[in-house]
């Protein structure tokens, strides 16, 4: 979580700065600030958004070509305007942004109160700058040698980036398990937690492996080495990705954006990938450890939140198609409870930022055990797409909102396009059932937008319901995915309580808190469970309750039951997640903006998760 910002050159810093902090917004946004150098270090921060912030800094002087920024997402210390970032050394000559959490901080900072050193905030990354600081002074090394020793003694994740008073041209960045770009212009340098902040000034870019650490000096080569004190040659890479993503693009929100940019980003993640003329799947980026998934015994899937409910999708899927046992964990529990893993076993691991702290975890401690890694990742480059020993990336371009909508539709083509695969290399399904499936797949784009035509409909209905207190979510089979997905989306934007279930669990518990009051929005789409389906609704509706359903168009037994029906188009029982989950991503950005929530931007939220 928190982003990072900073800009080293000729050309006006806060300016930079500032416009990058805005792009990272969605990583924190508890308090921001910036420092700069002019003469000084100056500082500008507080507590707010980065909007605040530059209220905040208005009038000031904010001339200087080298700087630093962050936008904040409180581990250690509240939200306030002394914990913001970046944190000043007690000499005031060094500056410090960080991202991650310095696990041992308590024991570097007893230490250094010892040597009389003195805090004014409770964060980790002030005891950082001053452990920094110390070395720099105790030891008379230079700055990068100093960085390099307080690192190989701090024990957790960074992302960080200083500044010195009295070397305005050199800024020293360093990061582990948190990410790190660099962009490379003439003679100037940006950075940044991702590149989104950089590719409007330059297209070649570093990413920083764990425990390296850059010394960026104006109009001169970057310096690389690692904490170990080898010297690294940087690998500069050219992006591909294109400004207009980034931006809004006339819509009010980036979440009903890529809602909207669906059926693209469906289509991006098939690109090249379903030869329907050839009938096959073709996923290069698996191509090595293919026999061996055509081999496993089994497949654990280890992901969090809504990465964790397309794993739940390829569970069915998997199962379904490919005719392998397969186990779906959070990452998070994975990662502790000394799970059994055999050498062939296949574990994949979904996430869309790449970043997420428990997953990376779960992955390392998979690959200790012998396991193969399989990644199923949106942003390229990422930790998580560099950890694995192979995956598919999704392409479905920067998912800016917090809630996740894009990157779950784009998680399960890749893992639909996987069990394909597997299913035809096993002969798990008939040629014409696998024939038909791609080519179902292939359409998948133009029936998503068709389910844009209830729109209207769903914000009538969003409107009747924005002041419920609770919510129920009902699905079956690959719809239960999609309930506690759609469950997922209203808590987190609208802070509307909201429980996804098996519809038929129902009866063993929450039926008891079915009244009149309580909307219940049922997937109820056309195939093998239908019928069991149609008496749950029944359920709810002896019970008083509302149903909100969603069916396939042309449906006539549940229209006439539920209160509201949403249509879907018709589609293949184990495609349906892809058409279903629209209409629910829809109700929850509806039902958002009426209680003028902050749709991108939810309280206590961030968008990458890199602390446990
Ligand atoms: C929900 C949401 C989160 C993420 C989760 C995993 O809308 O965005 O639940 O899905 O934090 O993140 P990734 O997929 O980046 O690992």
């Amino acid at each position: 979580m928190c982003g990072i910002v900073g800009y080293l050159g000729e050309k006006d810093a806060y300016q930079i700065i500032v416009k990058g902090l805005q792009r990272l917004e969605y990583r924190g946004y508890d308090s921001a600030g910036v420092a700069l150098i002019n003469g000084g270090v100056n500082l500008y921060k507080c507590k707010g958004k980065v909007s605040d912030l530059i209220e905040h800094a208005s009038g000031k002087d904010k001339s200087g070509t080298a700087g630093i920024g962050h936008t904040r997402w409180a581990t250690h210390g509240e939200p306030n305007d002394v914990n913001a970032h970046p944190h000043k050394s007690m000499s005031g000559n060094l500056a410090l942004i960080h991202n991650g959490i310095i696990e041992n901080y308590a024991s570097v900072k007893a230490s250094l109160v010892e040597k009389g050193f003195k805090f004014q905030s409770e964060t980790d990354t002030e005891v950082l700058v001053n452990f920094i600081e110390s070395i720099y002074i105790e030891e008379s090394v230079d700055l990068p040698e100093a960085v390099r020793k307080a690192l190989n003694h701090v024990v957790g994740a960074y992302a960080i980036a200083l500044i010195d008073k009295n070397n305005p041209n050199q800024l020293i960045v360093a990061k582990k398990s948190s990410p790190l770009v660099v962009g490379v212009g003439e003679g100037e340098f940006y950075l940044a937690s991702d590149a989104t902040p950089i590719i409007e000034y330059t297209k070649n870019v570093l990413y920083l492996e764990d425990e390296e650490i850059a010394v960026l000096t104006k109009g001169e080569e970057m310096r690389l080495f690692n904490i170990k004190k080898e010297n690294k040659t940087p690998y500069i890479q050219e992006l591909e990705m294109q400004l207009e993503a980034i931006e809004k693009g006339g819509y009010d929100h980036f979440m009903l954006k890529e809602i909207y940019e669906q059926p693209r980003s469906i289509e991006d993640s098939m690109r090249g990938r379903i030869l329907l003329k050839k009938g096959i799947v073709n996923l290069g980026g698996i191509a090595d450890y293919e026999q061996k998934l055509i081999n496993a015994k089994r497949i654990i899937i280890v992901a969090c939140g809504t990465s964790w409910h397309a794993g739940l999708v390829a569970e069915y899927l998997f199962e379904d198609y490919a005719r392998v046992p397969v186990e779906v964990e959070y990452a998070s529990e994975f990662r502790y409870r000394n799970p059994v893993l055999y050498e062939n076993d296949i574990v994949i691991a979904i996430s869309q930022s790449g970043e997420t702290a428990d997953t990376l975890a779960a992955i390392d401690l998979a690959k200790s055990k012998g396991a193969t890694v399989l990644g199923v990742c949106n942003v390229v480059g990422s930790s998580i797409s560099r950890a694995t020993h192979g995956g598919s990336y999704t392409h479905a371009g920067p998912e800016i909102g917090v809630a996740s909508t894009k990157a779950f539709t784009a998680q399960i083509t890749v893992l639909t396009l996987m069990a394909l695969h597997v299913a035809q290399k096993k002969g798990t399904m008939p040629a014409s059932r696998f024939r038909a499936l791609l080519h179902e797949l292939a359409g998948v784009p133009k029936l998503v937008e068709k389910c844009f035509e209830e729109d209207e409909k769903i914000q009538t209905i969003s409107a009747r319901f924005k002041d419920a207190k609770n919510f129920l979510y009902l699905g079956r089979g690959y719809s239960f995915p999609v309930a506690l997905e759609g469950a997922l989306k209203l808590k987190e934007i609208s802070y509307i309580h909201a429980e996804g279930y098996p519809a038929a669990e129902m009866k063993h518990g929450p039926i008891a808190l079915i009244d009149e009051e309580m909307p219940v929005v049922v997937v109820a789409n056309q195939g093998p469970s239908y019928e069991k389906v149609v008496s749950n609704i029944q359920e709810v509706k002896a019970r008083k309750g509302i149903v909100i359903a969603i069916v396939t168009e042309g449906d006539v037994d549940v229209k006439a039951m539920a209160d509201y029906t949403i249509e879907i188009p018709k589609i293949d029982e184990s495609l349906i997640p892809f058409l279903s989950v629209i209409p629910q991503q829809l109700l929850s950005y509806h039902i958002a903006v009426m209680r003028e929530c902050n749709v991108d931007q939810p309280r206590n939220l961030a968008k990458s998760v890199t602390v446990e």
